[in-house]
């Protein structure tokens, strides 16, 4: 399967391009700013290709994806996991971050499935999985852009479910939990203090057990349209 893994220089994209290419695929290990960390993933994955996009542009990832269909004919499976997040109360969120979370989080997923899901509409296949947040769900103080992005995602998830259903194309989102990636870490430590009591089996979440979550799904076929809630915090 060729496997397009958004943000897969690091952290929780990382894991998922190291799951999918130990099981024999051909990943697209994509970033933005961290090249090296790319090449160096690339580098554990026999026959995986490093791209550069920013998510926040529909024309770089237009040029990604068409890129990866005219070198591998196909585009089976895509995780939209590229995301960032920053914490301020509502009342003091500017515009600019408000926009930025938005353009990263919901904006490039969207990007991404509309083009990768035009090839996947004529190849009668294909799996999106978005990386959305228990945030999304619950809400979160201090994170209210992340909150309305994570919540975004899972609204384009299921109404691109419904569209490309009839197509053979499986739309899931998957909620990790807190996890001690660069992100899980630049929080700070109240966040992660939080997350561990909140957590029922008082545990951090693990990047490698959501990536192979992530293979499993992506190996299925029938599953669409679901949010697959792996945080330890019960919803
Ligand atoms: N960490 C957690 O506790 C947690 C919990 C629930 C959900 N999540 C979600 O899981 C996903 C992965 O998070 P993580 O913890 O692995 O984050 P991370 O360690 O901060 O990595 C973020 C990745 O996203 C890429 N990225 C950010 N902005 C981009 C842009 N504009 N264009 C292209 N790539 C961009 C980064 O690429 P470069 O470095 O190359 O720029 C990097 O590869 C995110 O969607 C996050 O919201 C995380």
């Amino acid at each position: 399967m060729v496997c397009l893994v958004t943000g897969s220089s690091r952290g929780l994209g990382k894991a998922i391009a190291l799951a999918m290419g130990s099981r024999g695929h051909q990943i697209v290990v994509h970033y933005k700013n961290s090249r090296k960390e790319a090449e160096d993933v690339s580098s554990m994955i026999p026959g995986s290709i490093v791209m550069k996009a920013d998510v926040t542009s529909a024309t770089d990832v237009k040029s990604l994806v068409d890129e990866v269909v005219s070198r591998w004919k196909r585009i089976d499976v895509l995780i939209n996991n590229a995301g960032i997040t920053k914490e301020s109360l509502l009342i003091r969120t500017s515009e600019s971050d408000f926009d930025e979370m938005i353009n990263t989080n919901l904006s490039g997923p969207f990007f991404f499935t509309r083009a990768a899901g035009r090839y996947m509409m004529k190849q009668k296949s294909g799996h999106i999985i978005n990386i959305s947040s228990y945030a999304g769900v619950k809400g979160k103080e201090g994170l209210s852009s992340y909150s309305a992005s994570k919540a975004g995602l899972i609204g384009l998830t299921k109404t691109a479910a419904r569209e490309l259903g009839r197509y053979n194309i499986m739309v899931n989102a998957v909620l990790p939990g807190y996890m001690l990636t660069d992100m899980g870490v630049e929080a700070g430590d109240k966040a992660k203090v939080f997350a561990v009591q909140e957590s029922i089996v008082k545990k951090y979440s693990n990047p490698d057990s959501v990536a192979e979550f992530i293979c499993y799904l992506a190996g299925t076929s029938g599953i669409s349209g679901q949010v697959f809630n792996l945080d330890g915090r019960v919803l």
